[in-house]
């Protein structure tokens, strides 16, 4: 087999043997993997897919008619900056590295392997999907996110085939192995073991988890080990789709239940009621929200101070990139209520992060609330508060209401099924999913987007069935 010619790169893999050693006996088991865990069907069809085929400004967004198997999983890297410095930490100013420095070896392929689980991780959570979908726009759209997350996997397997020898091929290896909720072999990170299986859900996701990811990608992508900043620069590219699909396919639909709405019972005329689209989002959020880590977290000093991982635009936002002297302050719980600390600023780094994230989605209720106010109703979607249904950090353990009050856990599970959905509701969401594959059809649920995929109509034949 010609890797070179079946690897679309710019990592130099023609010369690199054993790179391609590595490549070579892994590149099967990653086919195995899709087949058995990727989309369920659909894998002779053509889909009008988007590939990278080159870093160059137009070679990461080439169209065409794909099936998805025969999608080229590439692997590419921002082009270098000569000179690259490390950006921020206790070794500013130094040159990057560009191998991987012992002492921080196992932060490092810890942070690669999280990373580089998720992204598998995301395809097994969406792979019955496909038989559902409201219309082809969206089941390209679906297609598109699958392939992208299976590139992604590839990008982390690159770094950890390439610079950590043995130990690096063998996790390569074992992101295959592990499974999205499966008690025996779970994935690492709980919101990806949650399961994902309506379309309700997985706008959230891509809206909220993905979002997550955005903010990884760019807190790794300040990175001072240069191979892993560039490969996450070039992941955040596709990465702004994922969310763009999340962030519009809710959009869609609340405002069709708005328009619903106007005409008497949504239930009734079969569409999703508002408290149903709110409980998802309170679900999703608080997921995501562990995923940055606990509040305080010696981790998170750890990596900063190695120049490993830093804050979200760490060049663009920030002029103090020690931050030695600084404190933040956050609130904690003590003895059983909650209290202000002042915490040594390179502790809360994580806190900071899912700041920068909590203030990206506050905008995308804002874009819902809006298309609420155009169709003329009243009601508002919101974000809970921060502290609700957290499973990591200062706020796991305890029990809050939807606006952060420490309540009992008796109250909690009172209230439960009014802030969280409940099996009722995910078997009513389910119940709508019914597969619309008509082009220019849609389901009733939802409404169609503004516009289609690379200035096609929405009623371009997307995946050709
Ligand atoms: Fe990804
Ligand atoms: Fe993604």
């Amino acid at each position: 087999m010609n890797l070179n010619e079946r690897i679309p790169n710019n990592v130099n893999l023609s010369e690199d043997k054993k790179l391609q050693r590595a490549l070579e006996k892994w590149l099967p088991n990653y086919l195995d993997w899709w087949h058995e865990m990727g989309p369920d069907g659909f894998q002779t069809t053509d889909v009008y897919l988007r590939t990278a085929i080159s870093v160059e400004p137009d070679g990461w967004a080439n169209f065409d008619f794909v099936k998805m198997p025969d999608y080229r999983w590439g692997i590419f890297l921002k082009p270098a900056q000569p000179g690259a410095t490390i950006g921020f930490g206790d070794n500013y100013g130094q040159p990057a590295y560009q191998e991987v420095p012992g002492e921080f070896r196992n932060s490092l392929r810890r942070i690669i392997v999280t990373q580089g689980d998720t992204e598998p991780a995301s395809v097994e959570q969406q792979r019955e999907l496909g038989k559902t979908c409201p219309s082809l726009y969206d089941l390209r759209n679906l297609f598109q996110v699958n392939v992208e997350e299976g590139r992604h996997l590839w990008a982390m397997v690159y770094l950890l085939q390439r610079y950590f020898g043995r130990d690096g091929r063998d996790e390569a290896d074992a992101l295959l192995e592990r499974r999205s909720g499966n008690p025996d072999k779970p994935r690492i990170l709980e919101a990806f073991n949650q399961p994902c299986d309506d379309w309700l859900n997985f706008f959230c996701f891509t809206m909220f988890t993905d979002r997550d990811g955005k903010y990884q990608l760019s807190a790794l992508a300040e990175s001072g080990f240069e191979p892993l900043a560039r490969t996450c620069q070039f992941m955040l590219t596709e990465e702004a789709h994922h969310m763009f699909v999340g962030d519009t396919g809710i959009n869609r639909v609340v405002k069709r239940t708005a328009q619903l709405m106007k005409q008497g019972d949504v239930r009734e005329l079969g569409g999703i009621p508002l408290d149903i689209i709110q409980k998802h989002i309170n679900f999703w959020f608080s997921y995501s929200l562990d995923l940055f880590g606990g509040e305080i977290s010696s981790n998170a000093a750890d990596f900063f101070a190695a120049g490993l991982k830093g804050r979200y635009k760490e060049q663009e936002q920030y002029q103090d990139h020690a931050a030695v002297s600084q404190t933040f302050t956050m609130t904690v719980v003590e003895n059983g209520q909650l209290a202000t600390r002042d915490v040594p600023l390179r502790n809360a780094l994580n806190e900071v992060l899912r700041g920068e994230y909590v203030r990206d989605c506050e905008k995308g209720l804002a874009r819902w609330n809006k298309a609420l106010a155009d169709e003329g109703i009243g009601e508002r979607l919101y974000l809970p508060n921060v502290r609700f249904h957290r499973h990591v950090g200062e706020y796991a353990g305890q029990n809050f209401d939807i606006e952060g009050n420490l309540v009992s856990k008796e109250y909690f599970e009172q209230r439960k099924s009014d802030w969280l959905p409940s099996l009722e509701d995910r078997e009513y969401v389910r119940s709508l999913m019914h597969p619309v594959t008509e082009p220019g059809k849609i389901a009733n649920w939802i409404a169609p987007p503004a516009s289609g995929i690379k200035g096609k109509p929405f009623e371009f034949e997307y995946v050709r069935l």
